[in-house]
């Protein structure tokens, strides 16, 4: 089987060869040619020239033999299109310079097409297409979820405890309810518009939304990721992640997507059941800093659980981390996809 094959089919429940495997944030700074890179372009300029992109896209598959690739860029790009002022700041993270805080401020937000504000992400992805299909790999692209974009907008840069957002949630529902359908209806589109370019699945990241309660996910969020997924669902697999969620996994698995991502505060095999439809993960990733004798009982209990479950698709809980060292990045690929259920 090809990794494209392996992969899609995991993803649609199907029988494969061994388990496929990719790892998120890939194409990242663990890679020294990467922070090469780096050290020339901007993360700017990085995600905004296609060439850059797509050689960023294929460093990892020079070292390691993943079923699929993931299209280099943030999900926060498509913010400065709405008129946000992104920035990247070298050694501190992504910010923005004039974060949303009033209706005013919502109703003013653009909803560009994405073949207009995102071109240079299309771009790269009908560039490394050929590559990928030559190598007989999958292309994932992603956006970010509604909840995880809105959090970023509001807050602008990281937060410890989500306050101006659930600020804003709770005293100007009718604001967020404006905001969430602009910002669903940018992912639709570019989401979309990456299944066009020659994505083979997407990935929609709500990588924050742990941070809220049951009542607060379904209440203010549930209702927007589920009109994002069900849109695109019927365009090509889509892959449904998020952290935290453990305490209510089934009410995420109702927001839609064909796989379920999961971090590691819960076990594979529960998710599984409790979601009933292919899962992605879920090694945590501080797992990679430790010896092999220690990560190796990680990897095998993942593939334990998840033996006679219907798709799994392996993956970390979560990004890889900077100070990973590639020695167990290989390890644990070709681990995977030795790895013989019957002993
Ligand atoms: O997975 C991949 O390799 C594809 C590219 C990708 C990046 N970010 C590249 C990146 C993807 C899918 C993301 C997703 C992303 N970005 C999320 C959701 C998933 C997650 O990790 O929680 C979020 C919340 C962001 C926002 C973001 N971008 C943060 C908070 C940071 C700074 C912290 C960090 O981890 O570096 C970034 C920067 C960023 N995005 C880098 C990369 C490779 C590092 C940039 C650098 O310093 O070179």
């Amino acid at each position: 089987m090809t990794g494209h094959k392996r992969f899609l089919s995991a993803c649609r429940g199907e029988s494969v060869d061994c388990t496929p495997i990719w790892i998120m944030r890939q194409a990242g700074r663990y890679l020294p040619e990467y922070r090469a890179l780096r050290r020339q372009h901007s993360m700017e300029t990085a995600i905004q020239t296609p060439e850059l992109a797509a050689k960023i896209t294929l460093l990892p598959l020079q070292h390691f033999e993943l079923d699929a690739a993931i299209i280099f860029s943030d999900i926060l790009p498509p913010l400065a299109g709405m008129g946000l002022e992104l920035a990247f700041v070298p050694g501190h993270g992504p910010s923005i310079a004039n974060p949303l805080r009033t209706p005013k401020a919502v109703d003013m937000l653009r909803v560009p097409p994405a073949r207009e504000t995102m071109a240079p992400t299309l771009d790269a992805i009908r560039l490394v297409r050929p590559e990928l299909d030559a190598q007989g790999l999958a292309l994932i692209g992603f956006a970010g979820a509604p909840f995880t974009m809105a959090s970023y907008a509001i807050e602008g840069g990281a937060t410890r405890n989500f306050a101006h957002t659930k600020q804003f949630m709770y005293h100007q529902p009718a604001a967020w309810d404006r905001l969430m359908i602009k910002l669903s209806s940018l992912t639709i589109d570019y989401l979309g518009a990456q299944i066009q370019a020659g994505a083979d699945c997407v990935q929609l990241f709500d990588s924050w939304v742990g941070a809220l309660s049951r009542y607060d996910y379904e209440r203010y969020v549930r209702p927007y990721s589920h009109r994002v997924l069900s849109a695109v669902e019927s365009k090509g697999p889509v892959i449904h992640f998020s952290t935290n969620t453990g305490p209510y996994l089934e009410s995420v698995a109702e927001a839609g997507g064909h796989v379920i991502g999961v971090d590691w505060r819960i076990p594979i095999d529960e998710a599984s059941r409790r979601v009933n439809r292919p899962v992605m993960g879920n090694l945590d990733p501080c797992t990679l800093l430790g010896p092999w004798r220690e990560l190796f009982p990680h990897v095998r209990d993942v593939m334990q659980r998840v033996a006679g479950c219907p798709g799994h698709v392996f993956n970390l809980g979560h990004g890889i981390l900077p100070q990973t060292p590639l020695e167990n990045v290989k390890r644990l690929v070709d681990c995977v996809h030795s790895y013989d259920h019957d002993n």
